[in-house]
């Protein structure tokens, strides 16, 4: 008899307990439904990462370096983006690469000394790539380069030339 009475309560009714008041069942229920819904997300973000392509986004290999004007005789411009020296000497334009051949760190110009210098190793080059001393084991490549019909240089990255070969404009 007092059995009945006493199961007739519920938890919440229990004396003592309050109506807002949590019980172990639901508070064990909150957790593992947070848990199922965080490794739930965590299976999309892995399956969505799975199936979208691992792409790497560059420039272009082939790019337009604008109108001739922009580069006087007897200049040397780095394009940063393209990683690329425009020349322009009295003979025509050519295209060098800035990359070093020796382990890949980007050249820079050096006006003062009026020479192509890596700064990782050491190796030098003159503004026409060739080597001058250093570890670099080839002088840097010369890209393919040529006018658009709307008159702009265009260089493929693709392309190397024979050195000795200059854009006439
Ligand atoms: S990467 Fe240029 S000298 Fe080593």
């Amino acid at each position: 008899m007092s059995d009945t009475k006493h199961s007739s309560f519920s938890q919440a009714q229990r004396p003592g307990k309050g109506e807002n008041e949590i019980t172990r069942r639901d508070f064990l229920s909150e957790i593992t439904l947070g848990a199922l819904g965080i490794a739930g997300l965590g299976s999309v973000a892995v399956t969505y990462q799975f199936f979208s392509p691992n792409v790497l986004f560059e420039p272009s290999p082939t790019f337009r370096a604008g109108n001739p004007d922009l580069y006087p005789v007897h200049s040397v411009s780095f394009l940063q983006d393209q990683q690329v020296y425009i020349v322009r000497t009295p003979e025509g334009f050519y295209a060098v690469s800035a990359v070093c051949t020796h382990l890949g760190c980007v050249t820079q110009w050096k006006p003062d000394a009026e020479m192509i210098a890596c700064p990782c190793h050491g190796s030098k080059f003159k503004s026409d790539g060739t080597k001058i001393e250093g570890p670099a084991p080839r002088p840097l490549p010369h890209f393919a380069i040529s006018l658009t019909a709307d008159g702009e240089l265009l260089v493929d990255k693709l392309q190397n030339i024979n050195p000795a070969q200059v854009l006439k404009v």
